[in-house]
Formats: structure tokens, sequence, C-alpha cells
């Protein structure tokens, strides 16, 4: 069901499956796909060239930025707020409420989660409500999240712990070298350790898109990870 109709103030055409709800008003960007059973709530702003997999649910006042990625059967919960380019794999779990009890309504009491540019949340991972995942960061499958993420961060477990730091194209970065540089084995970008917990990409804004030529994965992580430890 293409769609240019009313469900989208701004007139952008997306596209959403007969099984999935538009609740009215919503704004849909340009190029985004809503698959089966979705359902995005009034208010829900998504940005362009984004995918919501099956089951996915967007609550009310939920804003998300272009080119996100939801994989099957994630509820984005009011008081979220995804930025650009980040991933959420299947079935991770966002949560709103600290301490809820079926007999008080917090309805006002919402906490805030910011997903930065670029995260991954990977498979079943928690994320538990009123915390900030850093820009490029990776939550492994499976992990708890119990605090911020500081960006580039690879976490893991339960809770999840900061086990390392990882690339923009996910490939978990080395020790660094004698110049404090790490570089990806993918990309061959360098990364640096600017501050206590702050990694910076020393090849490309953090800001600008990937070069095309660099959008598309052409080795498999095993290989890579081989190739590393020789
Ligand atoms: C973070 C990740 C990339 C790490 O993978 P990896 O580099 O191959 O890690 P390894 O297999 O080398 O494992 C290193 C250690 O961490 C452990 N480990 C790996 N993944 C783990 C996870 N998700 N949670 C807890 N421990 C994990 C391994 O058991 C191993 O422990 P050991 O040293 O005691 O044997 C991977 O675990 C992951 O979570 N990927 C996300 C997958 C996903 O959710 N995809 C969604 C789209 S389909």
């Amino acid at each position: 069901m293409p769609s240019t109709d009313s469900h989208n103030p701004t007139d952008c055409e997306y596209f959403a499956h007969d099984s999935a709800f538009i609740d009215v008003p919503c704004e849909i960007g340009q190029a985004t796909k809503i698959w089966h059973f979705c359902h995005v709530m009034k208010h829900a702003r998504i940005g362009q060239n984004c995918i919501l997999g099956q089951n996915v649910s967007v609550a009310q006042g939920v804003v998300i930025g272009n080119n996100v990625k939801i994989q099957n059967n994630v509820s984005v919960y009011t008081g979220t707020v995804i930025e650009d380019d980040v991933f959420l794999g299947p079935s991770c779990v966002l949560t709103n409420v600290a301490n809820p009890r079926a007999q008080i309504v917090r309805h006002s009491l919402y906490e805030k989660t910011v997903i930065r540019r670029g995260a991954t949340v990977g498979a079943n991972a928690t994320v538990v409500c009123g915390r900030t995942l850093g820009r490029y960061c990776f939550v492994s499958a499976g992990a708890v999240v119990t605090k911020d993420i500081p960006d580039y961060a690879l976490v893991m477990g339960v809770p999840a712990r900061h086990v390392g730091w990882v690339s923009r194209h996910g490939i978990p970065l080395p020790d660094p070298d004698a110049d404090g540089l790490m570089v990806c084995a993918e990309s061959g970008f360098r990364y640096k350790l600017v501050a206590p917990a702050t990694v910076r990409c020393m090849d490309l804004e953090e800001e600008a898109p990937l070069p095309p030529e660099m959008a598309t994965g052409s080795i498999l992580y095993r290989e890579l990870k081989r190739g590393r430890s020789g």
C-alpha cells in the first residue's frame, strides 16, 4: 500500500503493508517501509528511509530519525528518542518506567531513553529506561543496559559491561598502537581515545554519511576477526 494520503502531513511517500495500523496524525518520511502487523500511534515521527520489520510498535510521540532499521518484534515506547542510522535488533526490549505497578498510573512520568546516531542494540537485549546509548555504541545480543553507554563502546552481558571499543562498521577495535590509534579492520578508519571514555573517528566526521562504496559489507565478520588474529 504505497501511501501519499492524509496519514502523513508532510505528504511524503512511504510504504505500509495492508496489515499495519497507522494512526493519525503522525509523520512518516519518504521511502520508509512498514511491514506486517506494525502499529504506528498518533504523534509519532518517523524519518526517511527507515524499515520497521514485522510486529513493530511505535508509541505516541516517539521520535525516530532517518535510516533507522528496526527488526521484528520491537516496541518503541513513549519517551524514546532514536537518532539517525540506529539498528534495533530483533526482539530487543526498550522500557519507559523504572518501577512499574499495575495499580499506579505513571503516564506523565515516562523516562527518556536516547539512542544516538549509528548505535546498535543486539537481538533480545534490554535497555532499562532513562539511559543514553552513545553514538555508534554496540549493545551485544542479550545484554541488559543499566547505565549510559559512551560513544563507540562495545557492551556485553547482564548487566552490560564495557568490554572494548567498536568501529562505525561494527568491528571491535584492537588495542591502540604507539600513536594511540585503533584501526578498523574493515574500513581502515582510525579511531583514537581522545579523553577518558571518549573515542573519536579521525577519518570521518560523525555526522557525515559513509561514502557509498564503504556502506556495503563484503567480508564476513569471522574472516575479519581471523585476519586480525593472523
Ligand atoms: C558483540 C558480538 C559481535 C561479539 O561477537 P564476537 O566478537 O564473535 O565474540 P566472540 O565469539 O569472539 O566471543 C568473545 C567472548 O564473549 C562471549 N560473548 C560473545 N557474544 C556474547 C554476548 N552476546 N553476550 C555475552 N557474551 C558473549 C563469548 O562467549 C566469548 O567468551 P569467552 O572468551 O569466555 O569464550 C556478538 O556477540 C553480538 O552480540 N552480535 C550481535 C548479533 C545480533 O544481535 N544481531 C542482530 C541482527 S540479526
